[in-house]
This record gives C-alpha cells, structure tokens and sequence, in this order.
C-alpha cells in the first residue's frame, strides 16, 4: 500500500479524478466500483471534466456501486444511487446498461446480492474500487468484524453508520441495514484507492496506519492491498507520526 497526502481537497481529489481517468485509459472495459458520501464528491466532479479534456472515452466501462441504504428509493436524494447519477454518472453520460447499482428496495436480498457477485465474477473481479472511510473504519457497509472472505452482503449498521448517516437526508430516516459489496471482493480489487479529507478523519487514518491492520477497523486492511493507495489532505494527516506532522 502506498500513502499520499495532499495540501488540500482540491488537490486530493484532483489526484483521485486522475487515477479513475488513468485507469479507464488504460484499460477501456474497466469494472469500476465507486462508493458515496461527501469525500469523493469534488473527485467525482473533476473527472467528467477531466475525461472531456483528455478524450477519454468512458463508454466500454462498467460501473458498480459499492454499497446502499435498504430500503432507500433511488429517487430520494440522499441515496447512493441518486449520488452516483448526480456527481459521476451523468456528467460522464453513462448509459444505463454500463450501471449495476444495488436495488434497495427488493424483497429478495439474496437475488440481489448474487447479481452483484456474477457480475464481478464475469468480469474475473474489480479493476478499481474508489471508496471513503466511516469513522468507525468501515469499508462500504462491511461494518467492524466483517470476515475477510466476505461477498456481496446485507450487513447490519452500527449505531455511529445510521447517526452520521442522517447527514446524507433531508429528512429523518430510519434505516438499519446496508447492501454492500463484500470485504473479499474489495480486497481483491487491482486498485484500490481510498480517500479521507478533513480533521475529523485524522483519527482513523493514525488508526489505519499505525494501528493494527484487522477486521476490527475493516479499512486498515488497505495495508495488506498490494495495489492499495490511501490519499488523504494534510488535515486528515495531521495526527500522524513522522514525516507527516
Ligand atoms: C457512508 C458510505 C460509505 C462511505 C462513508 C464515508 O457510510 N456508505 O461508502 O465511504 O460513509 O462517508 P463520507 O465520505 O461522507 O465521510
């Protein structure tokens, strides 16, 4: 696993639009899995932009959300799949058949999570996985204690994922599970690029780096990712050991 730190968001996040464009163009029919939330927003933004400008075409690709609230529509804003359409999915006028994102609302979680498994599996599994951090490590929905040998799950939230969750709606939502791509999956990734921005997150990327690397706080398992990249700003930095401070 390799570190990057950044001055700031701008840069952080124009580091990672290079790397999902750079991906793309090196391999067209890329599988890529893209998480939510407010760290990948501006990365997101700066690809489309990025793509236009380099020509890079993004029509071969196929893309997969990591992860859902159960029982969210998609219509409703604070869904992963009304972020992903809004911020990446139709700058880059991604055709629906290039989309798999996880059906919140079935009443077969089992159908569901086996049509995300065949799909990474039909694609001899995931080019590039972009996701964020929860502050209790999460890694998509794969919750503290996950196993390693994880697929495609729905996972129970802790109490912390459904309260700082609430910031993502407009109103009061009561949501308990999350669908989400497995641990094995994601560690299985070529690329996987995780991003944390702000000083709210300099706790979890000192507990990532410099604590022990387990299933307790899923997203230290970057460590053991060969293709691993952790790219944070200096703010999420900042309660690092040498040479960061
Ligand atoms: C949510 C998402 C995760 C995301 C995490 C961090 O729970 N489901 O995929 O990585 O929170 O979110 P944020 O970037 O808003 O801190």
């Amino acid at each position: 696993m390799e570190l990057k730190v950044f001055p700031d968001y701008n840069e952080l996040s124009a580091a990672a639009a290079e790397m999902i464009v750079g991906c793309v163009r090196s391999k067209p029919d890329a599988l890529l899995c893209f998480a939510t939330g407010d760290t990948p927003k501006l990365a997101y933004q700066l690809t489309s932009v990025l793509a236009q400008k380099n020509n890079v075409d993004f029509s071969s690709c196929f893309i997969i959300g990591l992860d859902e609230w159960m029982g969210i529509p998609p219509e409703n804003t604070g869904s992963c799949h009304y972020f992903l359409h809004h911020y990446l999915l139709s700058p880059l006028k991604i055709n629906q058949r290039q989309v798999y994102l996880f059906n919140a609302m079935t009443a077969n979680e089992e159908d569901e999570c086996d049509k995300m498994d065949s799909i990474i599996a039909g694609n001899g599994g995931i080019d590039f996985v972009l996701a964020g951090i929860g502050l209790n490590g999460h890694l998509g929905f794969n919750e503290p204690g996950t196993a390693t040998n994880t697929m495609a799950h729905v996972a129970i939230l802790e109490e912390i994922t459904k309260t700082i969750g609430q910031k993502y709606f407009e109103e009061n939502v009561n949501v308990s599970n999350g669908i989400t791509v497995g641990l094995k999956q994601v560690m299985q990734a070529k690329t996987l690029l995780m991003m944390a921005n702000g000083r709210k997150k300099a706790p979890v990327i000192k507990r990532i780096m410099e604590g022990e690397a387990s299933i307790h706080f899923p997203a230290s398992l970057i460590r053991q990712h060969i293709g691993g990249v952790l790219m944070v700003d200096n703010e999420a930095a900042s309660q690092l050991e040498t040479p960061f401070k």
